[in-house]
Protein backbone atom coordinates (compact mmCIF):
# COMPACT_ATOMS: atom_id res chain seq x y z
CA UNK A 1 0.00 0.00 0.00
CA UNK A 2 1.43 3.46 -0.71
CA UNK A 3 0.30 6.29 0.89
CA UNK A 4 0.94 10.42 -0.89
CA UNK A 5 1.15 11.37 2.65
CA UNK A 6 2.57 9.17 5.46
CA UNK A 7 2.94 11.46 8.40
CA UNK A 8 4.94 10.60 11.09
CA UNK A 9 3.95 12.37 14.07
CA UNK A 10 6.44 13.19 17.38
CA UNK A 11 5.02 14.45 20.62
CA UNK A 12 7.27 15.12 23.65
CA UNK A 13 5.92 18.37 24.74
CA UNK A 14 5.54 17.41 28.22
CA UNK A 15 5.50 13.88 29.85
CA UNK A 16 4.27 11.51 27.14
CA UNK A 17 6.52 10.19 24.72
CA UNK A 18 4.65 9.36 21.43
CA UNK A 19 5.06 8.54 18.06
CA UNK A 20 2.57 7.58 15.37
CA UNK A 21 1.93 7.28 11.70
CA UNK A 22 -1.04 8.51 10.03
CA UNK A 23 -1.53 8.14 5.95
CA UNK A 24 -3.64 9.86 3.84
CA UNK A 25 -5.33 10.65 6.83
CA UNK A 26 -5.99 6.62 8.64
CA UNK A 27 -4.15 6.01 11.50
CA UNK A 28 -1.66 3.07 11.06
CA UNK A 29 0.19 2.63 14.35
CA UNK A 30 1.35 4.70 17.82
CA UNK A 31 3.10 3.98 20.62
CA UNK A 32 3.45 6.08 23.62
CA UNK A 33 5.58 5.67 26.94
CA UNK A 34 3.93 7.63 29.80
CA UNK A 35 6.38 8.96 32.64
CA UNK A 36 3.69 9.72 35.05
CA UNK A 37 4.44 7.28 37.31
CA UNK A 38 8.11 8.51 37.33
CA UNK A 39 6.95 12.50 38.08
CA UNK A 40 3.98 11.36 40.74
CA UNK A 41 6.71 10.71 43.54
CA UNK A 42 7.34 14.26 42.94
CA UNK A 43 4.13 15.65 42.89
CA UNK A 44 4.65 17.00 39.41
CA UNK A 45 6.36 16.71 36.53
CA UNK A 46 9.94 17.43 37.01
CA UNK A 47 11.15 19.38 33.49
CA UNK A 48 14.62 18.37 33.67
CA UNK A 49 13.73 14.31 34.22
CA UNK A 50 10.99 14.57 31.64
CA UNK A 51 14.20 15.37 28.87
CA UNK A 52 16.04 12.95 29.97
CA UNK A 53 13.30 10.07 29.68
CA UNK A 54 12.08 11.35 26.61
CA UNK A 55 16.25 11.00 25.03
CA UNK A 56 15.82 7.79 26.53
CA UNK A 57 12.94 6.27 24.71
CA UNK A 58 12.36 8.15 21.46
CA UNK A 59 14.49 6.20 19.32
CA UNK A 60 13.37 2.77 20.88
CA UNK A 61 9.80 3.80 20.02
CA UNK A 62 10.45 4.63 16.67
CA UNK A 63 11.69 1.15 16.18
CA UNK A 64 8.94 -0.33 17.83
CA UNK A 65 6.34 1.76 15.84
CA UNK A 66 8.24 0.67 12.62
CA UNK A 67 8.23 -2.98 13.64
CA UNK A 68 4.46 -2.86 14.61
CA UNK A 69 3.26 -1.15 11.53
CA UNK A 70 5.87 -3.18 9.55
CA UNK A 71 5.95 -0.25 7.19
CA UNK A 72 9.06 0.81 5.05
CA UNK A 73 10.74 3.89 6.77
CA UNK A 74 11.57 5.14 3.10
CA UNK A 75 7.95 5.26 2.77
CA UNK A 76 7.60 8.50 5.49
CA UNK A 77 7.38 11.33 3.23
CA UNK A 78 5.99 13.87 5.98
CA UNK A 79 7.20 14.12 9.48
CA UNK A 80 5.29 16.32 12.01
CA UNK A 81 6.58 17.44 15.31
CA UNK A 82 4.98 19.09 18.61
CA UNK A 83 6.79 22.58 18.53
CA UNK A 84 5.17 24.01 21.41
CA UNK A 85 3.47 25.13 23.86
CA UNK A 86 5.34 22.52 26.44
CA UNK A 87 8.50 22.13 28.36
CA UNK A 88 11.35 23.24 26.51
CA UNK A 89 13.84 20.74 27.18
CA UNK A 90 11.52 18.39 26.43
CA UNK A 91 9.88 19.72 23.00
CA UNK A 92 13.75 19.91 22.13
CA UNK A 93 14.54 16.02 22.17
CA UNK A 94 10.95 15.91 20.00
CA UNK A 95 11.96 18.40 17.56
CA UNK A 96 15.78 17.52 16.91
CA UNK A 97 15.05 13.72 16.64
CA UNK A 98 12.30 14.91 13.89
CA UNK A 99 14.98 17.58 12.10
CA UNK A 100 17.60 14.81 11.81
CA UNK A 101 14.93 11.85 10.71
CA UNK A 102 13.49 14.63 8.00
CA UNK A 103 16.98 15.45 6.94
CA UNK A 104 18.13 11.70 6.77
CA UNK A 105 14.58 10.29 4.51
CA UNK A 106 14.09 13.60 2.62
CA UNK A 107 11.08 14.35 4.14
CA UNK A 108 9.14 17.39 4.60
CA UNK A 109 9.01 18.93 7.92
CA UNK A 110 6.09 20.41 9.82
CA UNK A 111 6.26 22.14 13.27
CA UNK A 112 3.01 21.46 15.09
CA UNK A 113 1.23 23.63 17.56
CA UNK A 114 0.19 21.32 20.24
CA UNK A 115 -3.17 22.66 21.21
CA UNK A 116 -4.31 22.86 17.61
CA UNK A 117 -3.35 18.78 17.55
CA UNK A 118 -5.47 18.85 20.54
CA UNK A 119 -8.54 20.03 18.71
CA UNK A 120 -8.15 18.28 15.72
CA UNK A 121 -7.82 15.21 17.19
CA UNK A 122 -11.55 14.16 16.64
CA UNK A 123 -10.70 13.98 13.16
CA UNK A 124 -8.43 10.35 14.28
CA UNK A 125 -12.19 8.72 14.45
CA UNK A 126 -14.52 10.97 12.71
CA UNK A 127 -14.99 13.86 10.13
CA UNK A 128 -13.96 17.68 11.92
CA UNK A 129 -17.28 20.07 11.32
CA UNK A 130 -15.78 23.47 10.52
CA UNK A 131 -16.27 26.21 11.33
CA UNK A 132 -16.81 24.91 14.91
CA UNK A 133 -16.10 25.83 18.76
CA UNK A 134 -13.58 24.20 20.35
CA UNK A 135 -13.04 24.06 24.23
CA UNK A 136 -9.08 22.46 25.06
CA UNK A 137 -8.98 21.90 28.73
CA UNK A 138 -6.06 20.34 29.65
CA UNK A 139 -3.39 20.29 32.71
CA UNK A 140 -1.60 23.25 30.88
CA UNK A 141 -4.44 25.11 29.09
CA UNK A 142 -7.95 25.59 29.10
CA UNK A 143 -9.19 27.96 25.96
CA UNK A 144 -11.86 28.54 23.30
CA UNK A 145 -11.40 28.78 20.19
CA UNK A 146 -13.11 29.62 16.98
CA UNK A 147 -12.06 26.89 14.22
CA UNK A 148 -12.40 27.48 10.38
CA UNK A 149 -10.01 25.41 9.07
CA UNK A 150 -7.17 22.84 9.71
CA UNK A 151 -4.44 26.09 9.89
CA UNK A 152 -7.07 28.91 10.90
CA UNK A 153 -7.80 28.58 14.37
CA UNK A 154 -8.40 31.54 16.56
CA UNK A 155 -8.75 32.09 20.45
CA UNK A 156 -11.33 33.56 22.05
CA UNK A 157 -10.76 33.12 25.66
CA UNK A 158 -8.23 31.54 27.98
CA UNK A 159 -7.53 30.95 31.65
CA UNK A 160 -5.68 33.91 33.63
CA UNK A 161 -4.48 31.76 36.25
CA UNK A 162 -4.59 27.89 36.65
CA UNK A 163 -6.22 25.46 33.97
CA UNK A 164 -8.75 23.60 34.71
CA UNK A 165 -6.96 20.36 35.05
CA UNK A 166 -3.79 22.01 37.19
CA UNK A 167 -6.71 23.26 39.72
CA UNK A 168 -7.78 19.49 39.85
CA UNK A 169 -4.61 18.01 40.02
CA UNK A 170 -3.87 20.55 43.17
CA UNK A 171 -6.54 19.61 45.02
CA UNK A 172 -6.51 16.52 44.04
CA UNK A 173 -2.81 16.42 45.78
CA UNK A 174 -4.26 18.09 48.87
CA UNK A 175 -6.93 14.80 49.22
CA UNK A 176 -4.16 12.18 49.41
CA UNK A 177 -4.49 11.25 45.14
CA UNK A 178 -1.27 10.32 43.13
CA UNK A 179 -0.34 12.83 40.61
CA UNK A 180 -2.04 13.48 38.41
CA UNK A 181 -4.99 13.15 40.27
CA UNK A 182 -7.77 14.49 37.73
CA UNK A 183 -8.82 10.98 36.40
CA UNK A 184 -9.23 9.15 40.50
CA UNK A 185 -11.03 12.64 41.54
CA UNK A 186 -13.50 12.33 39.07
CA UNK A 187 -14.38 8.60 40.14
CA UNK A 188 -15.19 9.62 43.79
CA UNK A 189 -17.20 12.54 42.38
CA UNK A 190 -19.03 9.77 40.58
CA UNK A 191 -19.72 8.56 44.29
CA UNK A 192 -20.20 11.67 45.96
CA UNK A 193 -23.58 14.36 46.21
CA UNK A 194 -22.99 17.31 44.31
CA UNK A 195 -23.64 20.91 46.12
CA UNK A 196 -23.31 24.18 44.59
CA UNK A 197 -21.21 25.00 47.67
CA UNK A 198 -18.63 27.20 45.65
CA UNK A 199 -19.44 30.18 43.93
CA UNK A 200 -19.00 29.48 40.07
CA UNK A 201 -15.59 31.65 39.55
CA UNK A 202 -14.54 34.57 36.90
CA UNK A 203 -18.63 34.73 36.04
CA UNK A 204 -19.64 38.49 36.57
CA UNK A 205 -17.76 39.89 33.67
CA UNK A 206 -18.34 39.97 29.72
CA UNK A 207 -15.74 38.08 28.39
CA UNK A 208 -14.41 34.27 27.31
CA UNK A 209 -11.73 33.92 30.04
CA UNK A 210 -11.41 31.70 33.19
CA UNK A 211 -9.63 32.34 36.15
CA UNK A 212 -10.11 28.84 38.45
CA UNK A 213 -7.44 30.12 41.02
CA UNK A 214 -10.14 31.46 43.56
CA UNK A 215 -11.83 28.97 43.27
CA UNK A 216 -8.91 26.52 44.08
CA UNK A 217 -8.35 28.65 47.25
CA UNK A 218 -11.70 28.12 48.70
CA UNK A 219 -11.97 24.61 47.59
CA UNK A 220 -8.65 24.62 49.57
CA UNK A 221 -9.77 26.29 52.74
CA UNK A 222 -12.44 23.94 52.96
CA UNK A 223 -9.91 20.87 53.23
CA UNK A 224 -7.73 21.74 55.25
CA UNK A 225 -10.44 22.59 57.62
CA UNK A 226 -12.59 20.02 57.31
CA UNK A 227 -11.05 17.16 55.47
CA UNK A 228 -7.53 16.87 56.04
CA UNK A 229 -8.49 15.57 59.78
CA UNK A 230 -10.53 12.88 58.38
CA UNK A 231 -8.40 9.61 59.06
CA UNK A 232 -8.20 7.57 55.76
CA UNK A 233 -5.82 5.72 53.65
CA UNK A 234 -3.22 8.06 52.03
CA UNK A 235 -1.81 7.99 48.60
CA UNK A 236 -5.59 7.34 47.86
CA UNK A 237 -5.66 4.32 45.37
CA UNK A 238 -8.90 2.74 46.09
CA UNK A 239 -11.56 5.85 45.62
CA UNK A 240 -14.35 3.62 46.88
CA UNK A 241 -13.26 3.30 50.84
CA UNK A 242 -13.26 7.39 50.65
CA UNK A 243 -14.82 8.68 53.60
CA UNK A 244 -18.45 10.16 51.98
CA UNK A 245 -17.67 13.99 53.21
CA UNK A 246 -14.72 13.64 50.63
CA UNK A 247 -16.40 11.97 47.97
CA UNK A 248 -19.61 14.96 48.61
CA UNK A 249 -15.83 17.55 48.05
CA UNK A 250 -15.15 16.40 45.20
CA UNK A 251 -18.90 15.98 43.41
CA UNK A 252 -19.21 19.72 44.10
CA UNK A 253 -15.43 20.51 43.12
CA UNK A 254 -16.64 18.76 39.91
CA UNK A 255 -19.44 20.19 39.55
CA UNK A 256 -18.06 24.11 39.77
CA UNK A 257 -15.40 23.37 37.53
CA UNK A 258 -17.92 21.71 34.95
CA UNK A 259 -20.47 24.52 34.97
CA UNK A 260 -18.16 27.15 34.79
CA UNK A 261 -16.41 25.94 31.69
CA UNK A 262 -20.31 25.19 30.31
CA UNK A 263 -21.67 28.75 31.28
CA UNK A 264 -18.73 30.53 28.97
CA UNK A 265 -18.87 27.94 25.80
CA UNK A 266 -22.54 28.85 26.08
CA UNK A 267 -21.45 32.82 26.32
CA UNK A 268 -19.25 32.15 23.19
CA UNK A 269 -21.98 30.55 21.09
CA UNK A 270 -23.29 33.30 21.97
CA UNK A 271 -21.24 35.72 20.43
CA UNK A 272 -20.67 33.52 17.21
CA UNK A 273 -24.30 33.07 16.22
CA UNK A 274 -23.10 30.76 13.27
CA UNK A 275 -21.70 27.62 14.72
CA UNK A 276 -23.35 24.58 14.63
CA UNK A 277 -21.08 22.29 16.15
CA UNK A 278 -18.57 21.95 19.48
CA UNK A 279 -15.27 19.97 19.65
CA UNK A 280 -14.38 19.39 22.82
CA UNK A 281 -10.73 18.59 23.82
CA UNK A 282 -7.61 17.82 26.10
CA UNK A 283 -7.12 15.62 28.77
CA UNK A 284 -9.72 17.37 31.16
CA UNK A 285 -12.36 16.30 27.96
CA UNK A 286 -12.52 12.56 30.14
CA UNK A 287 -14.15 14.21 32.98
CA UNK A 288 -18.01 12.60 33.68
CA UNK A 289 -19.03 16.07 34.48
CA UNK A 290 -18.05 18.34 31.75
CA UNK A 291 -19.33 15.91 29.03
CA UNK A 292 -22.65 15.07 30.78
CA UNK A 293 -23.28 19.61 30.82
CA UNK A 294 -21.50 20.04 27.26
CA UNK A 295 -23.92 17.02 26.06
CA UNK A 296 -27.23 18.27 27.78
CA UNK A 297 -26.41 22.19 26.31
CA UNK A 298 -25.63 20.96 22.75
CA UNK A 299 -28.55 19.25 23.12
CA UNK A 300 -30.59 22.02 24.59
CA UNK A 301 -29.17 24.38 21.25
CA UNK A 302 -29.41 21.82 18.89
CA UNK A 303 -26.06 21.71 18.44
CA UNK A 304 -23.36 18.31 17.93
CA UNK A 305 -20.80 17.89 20.15
CA UNK A 306 -17.90 15.74 19.30
CA UNK A 307 -15.14 14.72 21.65
CA UNK A 308 -11.92 12.41 20.98
CA UNK A 309 -11.94 8.71 21.90
CA UNK A 310 -10.31 8.47 25.52
CA UNK A 311 -7.01 7.56 24.86
CA UNK A 312 -6.75 10.67 22.04
CA UNK A 313 -8.06 13.08 24.52
CA UNK A 314 -4.90 13.42 26.63
CA UNK A 315 -1.36 13.80 24.98
CA UNK A 316 -0.71 10.98 21.82
CA UNK A 317 1.11 11.23 18.43
CA UNK A 318 -1.34 10.63 16.27
CA UNK A 319 -3.41 13.72 17.34
CA UNK A 320 0.07 15.69 15.80
CA UNK A 321 0.45 13.00 12.92
CA UNK A 322 -3.02 13.47 11.78
CA UNK A 323 -2.62 17.18 12.04
CA UNK A 324 0.60 17.62 10.32
CA UNK A 325 -1.53 15.11 7.78
CA UNK A 326 -3.71 17.57 7.53
CA UNK A 327 -1.64 20.30 7.37
CA UNK A 328 0.64 18.82 4.36
CA UNK A 329 -2.37 18.11 2.49
CA UNK A 330 -3.17 21.95 2.84
CA UNK A 331 0.16 22.21 0.49
CA UNK A 332 2.01 23.82 4.47
CA UNK A 333 5.48 23.24 5.74
CA UNK A 334 8.21 24.41 7.54
CA UNK A 335 12.22 25.32 6.68
CA UNK A 336 14.60 22.89 8.70
CA UNK A 337 15.44 26.06 11.38
CA UNK A 338 11.94 26.60 12.69
CA UNK A 339 11.86 27.31 16.20
CA UNK A 340 10.43 25.11 18.99
CA UNK A 341 7.83 27.31 21.11
CA UNK A 342 7.96 27.16 24.80
CA UNK A 343 4.49 28.18 27.16
CA UNK A 344 3.71 31.51 27.79
CA UNK A 345 4.57 32.55 23.95
CA UNK A 346 2.77 32.69 21.01
CA UNK A 347 3.60 30.29 18.07
CA UNK A 348 3.59 32.03 15.04
CA UNK A 349 1.83 31.05 11.94
CA UNK A 350 5.17 30.58 10.28
CA UNK A 351 4.28 27.77 7.58
CA UNK A 352 5.55 27.95 4.02
CA UNK A 353 3.77 26.56 1.06
CA UNK A 354 5.51 23.60 -1.07
CA UNK A 355 6.51 25.13 -4.36
O1 LIG B 1 -4.09 16.96 27.81
P1 LIG B 1 -3.35 16.33 28.93
O2 LIG B 1 -2.99 14.88 28.83
O3 LIG B 1 -1.99 17.01 29.22
C1 LIG B 1 -1.74 18.34 29.06
O4 LIG B 1 -1.45 18.76 27.89
O5 LIG B 1 -1.83 19.04 30.09
O6 LIG B 1 -4.24 16.60 30.26
C2 LIG B 1 -3.88 16.08 31.51
C3 LIG B 1 -4.85 16.61 32.55
C4 LIG B 1 -4.40 16.36 33.98
O7 LIG B 1 -4.56 17.56 34.70
C5 LIG B 1 -5.37 15.28 34.46
O8 LIG B 1 -5.58 15.30 35.85
C6 LIG B 1 -6.62 15.68 33.71
O9 LIG B 1 -6.14 15.98 32.40
N1 LIG B 1 -7.65 14.61 33.66
C7 LIG B 1 -8.88 14.75 34.18
C8 LIG B 1 -9.56 13.53 33.95
N2 LIG B 1 -8.71 12.70 33.27
C9 LIG B 1 -7.54 13.38 33.09
N3 LIG B 1 -9.45 15.78 34.81
C10 LIG B 1 -10.73 15.64 35.23
N4 LIG B 1 -11.45 14.50 35.04
C11 LIG B 1 -10.91 13.43 34.41
N5 LIG B 1 -11.64 12.33 34.22
ZN1 LIG C 1 -1.75 18.37 25.87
Amino acid sequence: MSYKILCLGIETSCDETSLALVGDGELLGHVLASQSELHALFGGVVPELASREHYRYIGKLFDELMQRTQLDIHAINTIAVARGPGLLGSLLVGVAFAKALAIGLNARIIGVNHLHAHLLAVGLTQKIPFPSLGLLVSGGHTNIYRLEAPNRIEQLGKTLDDAAGEAVDKIGNLLGFPYPGGALLDQAAQLGKPSLAFTLPYLHNNNLDFSFSGLKTAVATYIQQNLQPLNYARPVTDVTTLPAAVLDLCASFNLAIAKTLVIKVHRALEHERDLQHVLLAGGVAANSCLRQELTQLTHDLHMSLHVPTPLFCTDNGAMIAYAGYLLANLGLEHDLDFETIPRGRIIPNDYKSQS
